[in-house]
């Protein structure tokens, strides 16, 4: 990984311990995943890595409740917006950049406030909303989710095989396609 989005995480990992219990391993297994989408899907990361980074920081600073929980949804995005600013000045991003994915935080779960126009015509976005998806069929991402939603295995397993049919959610990407997938066959096999 580049040393600038090395920095940008050594800044950010202390708002993650002070987050909800899974969000170190939900970002640093995002931070893989979005640069392998970048290299097979040739696509620039000079925003998506920031913005994976730090796109959750303000769960720090939020009540600790149900992260479902409508109210606490968008106070996250918000708080996370002023932090993801601050950090990107003290690594002297470029403004035009950090502009945007200050933006891009204060959206980035728009989806679960009904709207879903952020994503649309926006590759970053997009690509953003599917690795955050699709961390729900990983090894950890089941486990945590499945205990926060308080779901059996094959419960959890069945929310996260029928939400892309249930909420339209089409994979942008051949890559987050096929991550999706290979993730969930690996907790397939895991239900016996
Ligand atoms: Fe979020
Ligand atoms: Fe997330």
């Amino acid at each position: 990984m580049k040393e600038i989005y090395q920095k940008i995480w050594e800044l950010a990992k202390p708002y993650y311990e002070k987050g909800r219990p899974m969000d170190v391993d939900h970002i640093e297994w995002m931070i893989e995943d979005a640069l392998l989408v970048c290299q097979k899907e040739n696509l620039e990361d000079s925003l998506l890595l920031p913005l994976v980074i730090l796109h959750d920081v303000g769960y720090a600073e939020v009540p600790k409740d149900n992260p479902y929980n409508l109210d606490l949804r968008k106070a996250h995005m918000d708080a996370g917006a002023k932090i993801a600013k601050k950090i990107l000045e003290k690594v002297d991003y470029p403004a035009n950049k950090v502009e945007k994915i200050v933006y891009y935080v204060s959206v980035h779960d728009n989806w679960a406030l009904g709207d879903k126009s952020v994503y649309e015509n926006n590759p970053i976005l997009a690509v953003f909303s599917e690795l955050d998806f699709i961390w729900m069929a990983t090894p950890k991402g089941f486990a945590a989710i499945m205990e926060m939603l308080n779901k059996n295995k094959q419960e959890m397993f069945e929310y996260v095989r029928s939400r892309p049919e249930e909420e339209k959610i089409l994979f942008s990407t051949k890559t987050t396609k096929r991550l999706y997938e290979s993730y969930l066959n690996g907790r397939k096999k895991e239900l016996n």
